[in-house]
């Protein structure tokens, strides 16, 4: 039984209260509704967005530059407002690559990661200038083909799958086998085969994993990065007589979503960092050293409102029926990557000093027990109409959700 606080204490406090309804951007969110026109909707909070990345630029090394990974939410208003928040973007698609060049960030900025790269999609990026992060050989063979066809030179950085993993992470994304990259032993002869007539090798990406609480297994994993950078940078250097320039040590940083988890301590990353700075001085100087992060960014600065469209009891078990669910927001549900599912925080967002408290299972009005928003959760008593409302939704919400399963009527989003 789930008998946690349903709100994380510091939620309400960063969005701000007016009249016992939480507002974002310091609108109420009854407002809000009436301004999109109807529930559910996301709203994301553009301050608190604005002051989480001067926080931590604040906070990490000078030489270090923050790149917004689009993934993470590309609702188009907030990548916008992100191109002047951060460093440079890193994307997924060639939407999400075209997205980013039309904020404005220069194309020297943007990189382009995934496996399974199309033709076409590789094709966007050269034509673009965009960095392509290459997966795989045959995706560089299929670059050199592109390239040699448009007579444009590919700008390339090598994603390496690095034989040590990312501990303690919510997905690791390295270190055994793995689709992403190519293998650290196999970096070697992949120096050497390069076509250097068709691509330009900028330098390198190792990204390890996401949604990391532990700042002690991040440092350790960066540690083992820049150790790796250094002997990858000098065998290309030798190899290749290129001067690598790029260097993309990925990111990881989690943010809490459920009651026993405690937000990242930054300072002992920016510690760790600014020593290996200065540990590996000669294989960093003019080098561009990126971090690409995504949640951390976004995911605190959204909510997900949605309103109680019918109350039952089953069984002696309180329902409440929401009008949006998991065609909306599939991670709260729990069927985005948790094997145990949990509870997100969450409230009556139009209730916030209501003294009488219930306890309720929240559901969509999908016809799935899948549909899930909270089980057995105690919360200020609710009526039809109440507003029920999910924190730490601004990242992996409505773009990673199957917004068409059964149909339903769409969602907005907003940016406040
Ligand atoms: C290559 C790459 N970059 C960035 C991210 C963003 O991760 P997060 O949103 O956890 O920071 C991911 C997530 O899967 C990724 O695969």
């Amino acid at each position: 039984m789930n008998q946690a606080p349903s709100i994380l204490p510091t939620s309400l406090k960063d969005f701000g209260v007016n009249c016992h309804e939480i507002k974002v951007g310091g609108m109420p969110i009854s407002q809000i509704e009436k301004l999109v026109g109807s529930t559910p909707y996301y709203a994301y909070d553009r301050q608190l967005i604005i002051n989480r990345v001067a926080q931590l630029t604040k906070a990490l090394p000078k030489q270090i530059a923050i790149h917004y990974a689009v993934k993470a939410n590309p609702y188009p208003s907030l990548v916008q407002l992100m191109a002047n928040q951060v460093s440079g973007f890193d994307v997924a698609s060639k939407k999400e690559m075209l997205l980013a060049m039309q904020t404005g960030m220069p194309v020297n900025k943007i990189s382009f990661t995934g496996p399974g790269k199309t033709t076409e999609d590789i094709g966007a990026a050269i034509v673009a200038g965009v960095t392509l992060h290459v997966e795989s050989a045959g995706e560089i063979s299929k670059i050199e083909r592109v390239a040699k066809q448009l007579k444009v030179k590919a700008n390339i950085a090598i994603r390496v799958n690095p034989q040590f993993e990312l501990k303690s992470s919510g997905m690791k994304m390295s270190g055994g086998a793995k689709p992403f990259g190519i293998d650290e032993e196999q970096v070697p002869k992949i120096l050497k085969t390069l076509p250097l007539a068709q691509v330009n090798l900028r330098g390198f990406h190792i990204f390890t994993g996401s949604q990391n609480l532990n700042a002690d297994a991040i440092t350790c994993a960066q540690q083992q990065t820049f150790a790796l950078a250094e002997h990858l940078v000098t065998l290309a250097t030798q190899v290749t007589k290129v001067k690598i320039e790029y260097l993309n040590i990925g990111g990881g940083f989690g943010v809490p979503y459920f009651t026993h988890e405690q937000p990242l301590t930054i300072s002992t990353i920016a510690d760790n960092l600014q020593a290996l700075l200065k540990q590996y001085k000669t294989l960093v100087d003019g080098v561009e050293i990126i971090i690409e992060l995504g949640r951390y960014l976004v995911a605190e600065a959204g909510i997900y409102v949605c309103k109680i469209i019918d109350k039952k009891v089953s069984r002696g078990t309180n329902y409440l029926v929401c009008d949006g669910g998991l065609h909306h927001h599939l991670a709260n549900s729990g069927n985005f990557g948790q094997v145990i599912r949990k509870n997100y925080p969450l409230t009556i967002g139009n209730k916030l000093n209501a003294s009488e408290t219930e306890q309720v299972n929240i559901v969509g009005p999908l016809c799935t027990p899948l549909d899930i928003l909270a089980d057995k959760i105690r919360l200020p008593k609710a009526d039809l109409d109440d507003y029920v409302v999910i924190f730490q939704s601004g990242a992996y919400g409505a773009s990673a959700s199957p917004k068409d399963f059964l149909s339903q009527p769409q969602l907005s989003e907003i940016l406040l």
